[in-house]
């Protein structure tokens, strides 16, 4: 086992945040994850998962054992009906490169997921979703390691209850395993497409596509999301910072009253989903700056580092929309993004 010390994790969290992890052990095979465990159970260190640091905002130098997982693989293991395949990715493919990699082969699910960035293990964290799209619809089961004793266990969807933005793991099992592949079941043939959210639609009537196959339709989301949200190459950021809030249909008509324009979806018959993006725009913080630290200025849901913010700086940020959100609006906004 190769333990690095001091390791820098700028590289290695797409905001882009200096800070520095006290020991880094990169994980590719299930031997490797267990010796570092044991590692962890000797020396009393808590250990801390990390995939593409996608989702992550480090507010001071971890001094868990960071766990970089990097265990690869993909293999068909077996069939989900006459038209499906279940497909089994290790938790290091690279989500983005997987998607793809199901979109060559025609296994059509997940062409609305293209281009979020991060690994596959991650996926089932936060039950990941786009465009009309959430894993936990052609998610089958996942293998995740225990943190405490090592051992394998098999989750199937219902195990993991998932919503939206959420599962098990970001709640009773917070920190207890590491996620090692996941399982999807991909249709084989007679492919659904979703076409109604967003812009999906247009941009295929835009690149002249009256028969969409799934390959069209990823590339219709990379397209829109290339528009929308900024590249973590060119500006660190985590993608949305908070999530969109649910909230009592009276709570909306309180505020449509005062804003007629207010953006919200439908949940149920009692709850929508308000965009916050509008709010936080709507309240002003659209490409407000302080130091290094900011909302973007094309979309305010995702706060950026523009070259050395401190992970705290982008926290207190952050506490500061909250805090007005809830002044103006009444909605309490809650944090998306993994704060270490
Ligand atoms: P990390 O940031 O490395 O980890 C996230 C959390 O999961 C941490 O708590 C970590 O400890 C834990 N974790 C990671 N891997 C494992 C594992 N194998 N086992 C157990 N725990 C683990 N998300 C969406 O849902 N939809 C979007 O449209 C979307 N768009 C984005 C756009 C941009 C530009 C960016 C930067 C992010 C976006 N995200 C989106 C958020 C992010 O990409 C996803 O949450 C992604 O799944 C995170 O993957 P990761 O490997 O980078 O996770
Ligand atoms: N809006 C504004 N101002 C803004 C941003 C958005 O008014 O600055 C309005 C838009 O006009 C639109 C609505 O808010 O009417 C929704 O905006 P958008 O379609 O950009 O989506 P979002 O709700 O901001 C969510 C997800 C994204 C996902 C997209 C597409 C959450 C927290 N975010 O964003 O996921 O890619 O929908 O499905 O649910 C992520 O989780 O990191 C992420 C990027």
């Amino acid at each position: 086992m190769n333990i690095e010390n001091e390791k820098s994790l700028t590289a290695f969290n797409t905001f882009g945040i200096a800070a520095v992890a006290a020991k880094l052990v990169t994980i590719t095979d299930i031997n490797s994850a267990r010796e570092a465990l044991e590692f962890c159970n000797k020396t009393n260190l808590q250990s801390l998962i990390l995939g593409g640091g996608s989702n992550i905002l480090f507010t001071k130098n971890p001094e868990s054992l960071i766990l970089l997982n990097r265990l690869r693989g993909i293999e068909i293991v077996g069939k989900d009906g006459p038209d499906r395949v279940l497909v089994k990715a290790a938790a290091g493919e690279t989500w983005h490169e997987f998607v793809q990699y199901c979109i060559r082969n025609n296994w059509g699910g997940l062409e609305n997921l293209s281009l979020i960035p991060g690994m596959v293990g991650a996926s089932p964290m936060q039950n990941i979703g786009a465009y009309g799209v959430e894993i936990k619809d052609v998610f089958h089961s996942l293998e995740a390691l225990s943190l405490e004793n090592g051992n394998l266990k098999t989750f199937n969807s219902k195990e993991c209850n998932f919503g939206y933005r959420e599962s098990v793991f970001k709640n009773t099992e917070k920190n207890k395993w590491l996620i090692s592949s996941v399982t999807f079941s991909l249709s084989a043939q007679n492919h659904q497409l979703h076409l109604d959210y967003g812009a999906i639609r247009t941009e295929l009537e835009k690149a002249g596509i009256a028969k969409p196959e799934i390959a069209d339709v990823s590339n219709a989301v990379i397209s829109i999301r290339k528009s929308k949200l900024p590249d973590p190459a060119e500006i660190g950021n985590a993608g949305s910072f908070f999530k969109n809030p649910v909230v009592e249909i009276s709570v909306a008509e309180t505020i449509k009253s005062k804003y007629p324009e207010l953006v919200s979806y439908p949940v149920n018959e009692h709850e929508v989903k308000l965009a916050a993006g509008w709010l936080i725009e709507k309240a002003g913080w659209k490409g407000y700056r302080e130091g290094d630290a900011g909302v973007h200025k094309n979309q305010a849901l995702v706060l950026v580092n523009y070259g050395n913010a401190g992970g705290n700086e982008i926290l207190n940020l952050s506490t500061r929309i909250i805090n007005d959100i809830s002044d103006k609006f009444g909605v309490v906004l809650e944090r998306e993004v993994n704060i270490i």
